[in-house]
């Protein structure tokens, strides 16, 4: 499905925050109760490093620091929507996100979840993205926030060697479309077909991934996605400045980046430092590639995730220039 803008009138990216948890677990740490090793890791992921959250801590917590940031970074104070996507919220009702308006003082801003699992940033973008394109909001923030070390099996060496938690955020104002940061076009799709694909099973308290086939569809679908974006904003694949996929491996990225023919130098990668966290992913990337420079005002962006649901999508936005700020939960 594909999100059609009618108008000049869109959001912009005014702002960028990340929280990660202090605590750092290495490959090393991982193989020393589960039978696997950091060369192992390393050469079939990319991760070198993951952040795991001390006990005690929730979603909301992540959420509340990176939105907190994002604000910061976009030297506002006030918000009038809070979409936060989560595979974790804290409790099955109600939502995280009026938790999440509330810790920021944002009381009587809309605030709801958006469960697309590993798609929900890019789900969340397109639809609070689409509520300022038609006047229904005028700015809004967007968070990915996971507390995947609440689902993962310490004991599962296919899942407890990929996931870590943590936070990012954006904030969007109403702009236009040639406005540096200008968010302007979607590409949303799903197969439920694939559900059992990345479930916790009903009834049971653990993540179950069919890893290698998940692989397979992940690698046709964010491609195909990326280049329905693209083409839907008159850009061709090599037009695209930064490619922000979803870490979920580094060899999936690779291989997207391969078939859209687009050189290594433009596919941004942090997965080797924070693993997969999931809807939490693509703004922690987006926020690591402004920090290392990799993007600058003006670039051409495309965002593709591909995760449980099945669930896949791609955003098409120009960079804004906006310098992401650091939040923590001390
Ligand atoms: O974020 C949501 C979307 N998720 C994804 O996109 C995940 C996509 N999948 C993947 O990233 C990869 O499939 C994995 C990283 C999960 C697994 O890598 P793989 O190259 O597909 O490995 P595999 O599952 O095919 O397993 C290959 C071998 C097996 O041994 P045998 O049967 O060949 O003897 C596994 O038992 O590697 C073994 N293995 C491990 N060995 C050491 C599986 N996990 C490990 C491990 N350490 N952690």
């Amino acid at each position: 499905m594909r999100t059609q803008p009618t108008n000049d009138r869109c959001a912009v990216v005014t702002g960028l925050g990340t929280c990660l948890p202090d605590r750092i677990v290495t490959n090393d740490d991982l193989a020393r109760h589960l039978d696997t090793s950091h060369a192992w890791i390393h050469e079939r992921t990319g991760i070198a490093r993951r952040r795991i959250a001390a006990p005690g801590t929730a979603t909301s917590d992540l959420a509340a620091a990176a939105a907190r940031a994002a604000l910061t970074s976009a030297e506002r104070t006030a918000c009038d929507l809070v979409v936060v996507a989560t595979t974790t919220p804290d409790q099955a009702c109600p939502a995280t996100a009026p938790r999440v308006a509330s810790a920021l003082g944002l009381t009587g801003a809309a605030a709801f979840d958006l469960a697309a699992v590993c798609s929900g940033f890019v789900y969340a973008l397109s639809v609070a993205s689409s509520m300022i394109s038609a006047g229904t909001c005028r700015s809004a923030l967007v968070v990915g926030a996971e507390l995947y070390s609440t689902i993962v099996d310490p004991g599962d060496r296919s899942t407890a060697i990929i996931f870590g938690d943590g936070a990012g955020a954006v904030h969007l104002e109403q702009g236009s479309r040639s406005d540096p940061g200008a968010v302007l076009d979607h590409d949303l799709g799903s197969d439920g077909d694939g559900r059992d694909l990345i479930a916790v099973p009903r009834g049971e308290r653990y993540l179950r991934m069919r890893g290698r086939e998940v692989y397979v569809q992940a690698v046709p679908a964010m491609t195909d996605s990326a280049l329905r974006v693209a083409k839907s904003v008159g850009w061709q694949a090599g037009d695209i400045d930064a490619f922000v996929g979803h870490q979920a491996n580094i060899r999936i990225l690779r291989s997207v980046a391969k078939r859209l023919g687009l050189p290594e130098d433009r596919v941004v990668a942090n997965i080797e430092d924070v693993g997969n966290t999931a809807a939490a992913s693509i703004p922690l990337a987006l926020a690591w590639a402004a920090d290392q420079h990799r993007i600058k005002r003006g670039d051409r962006l495309v965002l593709t995730a591909f995760g449980g649901g099945l669930t896949w999508g791609s955003s098409a936005l120009t960079w804004s220039g906006t310098r992401p700020v650091h939040g923590s939960l001390r």
